[in-house]
């Protein structure tokens, strides 16, 4: 049988993912975007942000013409395909709630070209998107674009993301489960087709919903991996109440308990990227409009805004006054294997030792050049960490890199002028660090 054809809207890490894994199985796929200048990139075979695993066979897709991207030109990307799959950005207006100004034009768009194309055609909403917004807002401004009938014209499904920055690659090509919202059975049957044939054997457990079903099973996902997060975070800061607790183990023992099971309890600084603080925002707002509170998610989402701001009070706790002070930043980016700096945490952290009249040194292995364009020279860019170390007066661990658990505690007392280390994702053993330095951690009891 033929293979289906592909387009994709929006070449982020989700349109990427999707788009370089579909070629790279051999199905033709045209990419649109309105940024010229990650085309170019991507037709180059260049991935215009880090991800691991996604350069080479991006390039290879590119090379032997399964992976196109064209400009301002979703017209066309749809009109030569069978399917377009929408995975423009979402993200938030001042006050929380979900901006859909990306998906609305890009929509527009859409519906012009399905207004022209005389074939069946499925429309895929991947973006994140509030319950009710493909059947609300997709599907009116498709029909009157095109002048067409969702159900017998064209198809229309939403079918959530569940990659993670930094793996996105690999969880597109083994996601844990594949849901499909569908408008109606064919819309359904025909997305079922393509992920049958793109898995084949082994195609993971697939849920056939409804539209707004499956717009909230991502925001549910999402919201409760958060609340992971910030209820591990409260333990932690409980620990340090009393008299030798570590969050660690604690985590660690809760973790072996089937029920809970051992993901998203690392006690930390917080959550950041373009997902999690985005997301539980738009759903606490989009439910307040329903007239129900979220009142959990509004603790999970203050608890986090607080969290980072631990370190800089340790800073202070074990160095007195910040002023003039030499603070090293070790990690920008939101989360590791990511230069990726969206409500990454070392943002409000530098943001509040500078206020304190810090000096602020920061290395990151991949993100320096993203955080240049948000601190300009307001702090110093260090090219290694025993760089970002040298002279400095106390250094925070912010992001888990994997170099930065290859560091001694020889690294931080042969370089620093005064050896204070605050471990703020727990990646150093307290007792081998704590020998030789001041050392403090998230979640470490008195
Ligand atoms: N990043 C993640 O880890 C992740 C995971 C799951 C789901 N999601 C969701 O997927 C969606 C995309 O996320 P992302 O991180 O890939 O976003 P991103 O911000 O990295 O990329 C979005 C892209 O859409 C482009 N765009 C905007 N309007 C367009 C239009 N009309 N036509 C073509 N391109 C357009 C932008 O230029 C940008 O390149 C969001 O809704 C997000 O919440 C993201």
């Amino acid at each position: 049988m033929k293979k289906q054809t592909i387009s994709v809207l929006g070449i982020g890490y989700v349109g990427l993912c999707t788009a370089v894994g579909f070629a790279s199985k051999g199905y033709t796929v045209i990419a649109s975007t309105h940024n010229a200048e990650k085309a170019a990139k991507i037709n180059k075979g260049i991935p215009p942000f880090h991800e691991p695993n996604l350069k080479k066979l991006l390039k290879e897709t590119v090379q032997d013409g399964h992976l196109k991207c064209l400009i301002n030109q979703t017209e066309k990307a749809v009109l030569e395909t069978d399917l377009t799959f929408n995975a423009v950005g979402t993200p938030s207006r001042p006050d929380g709630s979900i901006d859909l100004r990306f998906i609305e034009k890009s929509t527009h768009e859409m519906g012009k070209a399905l207004n022209q194309k005389s074939t069946y055609h499925v429309v895929i909403v991947k973006s994140t998107v509030v319950p009710g917004t493909t059947q609300d807002i997709v599907k009116p401004i498709l029909e009157n674009e095109s002048k067409k009938k969702c159900g017998s014209d064209f198809g229309l499904c939403m079918n959530p993301e569940f990659l993670r920055q930094g793996s996105a690659f690999e969880d597109t090509m083994h996601t844990d489960r594949i849901v499909i919202g569908e408008y109606d059975k064919r819309s359904g049957d025909a997305l079922e087709r393509l992920y049958k044939d793109f898995y084949g054997k082994n195609i993971p457990p697939t849920i056939r919903t409804t539209l707004s079903t499956a717009e909230l099973i991502k925001y549910a996902s999402n919201s409760l991996l958060a609340t992971k997060i910030s209820f591990i975070n409260t333990m932690a800061n409980l620990c340090e109440k009393i008299l030798g607790a570590d969050v660690k183990i604690v985590a660690g023992a809760m973790g072996l308990d089937k029920r809970i099971g051992p993901l998203f309890l690392n006690a930390g600084l917080g959550y950041g990227g373009s997902c999690f603080p985005k997301d539980v925002k738009a759903l606490i707002a989009h439910s307040k409009n329903l007239g129900y509170r979220l009142e959990l998610l509004e603790a999970v989402e203050s608890i986090n805004k607080t969290q980072p701001l631990k370190a800089v009070q340790f800073c202070k706790e074990l160095l007195g006054n910040l002023k003039g002070k030499c603070v090293a930043i070790l990690g920008l980016a939101f989360k590791a294997d990511t230069d990726d700096m969206r409500e990454a945490r070392a943002i409000p952290i530098i943001n509040q030792l500078l206020k304190e009249g810090a000096n602020v040194t920061a290395y990151d292995p991949v993100a320096t050049d993203v955080a240049k364009s948000i601190f300009q020279n307001k702090i110093r860019y260090a090219p290694s960490a025993i760089e970002c170390l040298k002279n400095s007066d106390a250094a925070i661990l912010v992001t888990e890199w994997e170099e930065f658990k290859k560091l001694t505690p020889d690294d931080f007392t042969k370089n620093m002028k005064q050896p204070i280390l605050i471990d703020g994702r727990r990646i150093y053993t307290p007792e081998a660090f704590s020998q030789k330095l001041k050392f403090t951690a998230i979640g470490l009891g008195k």
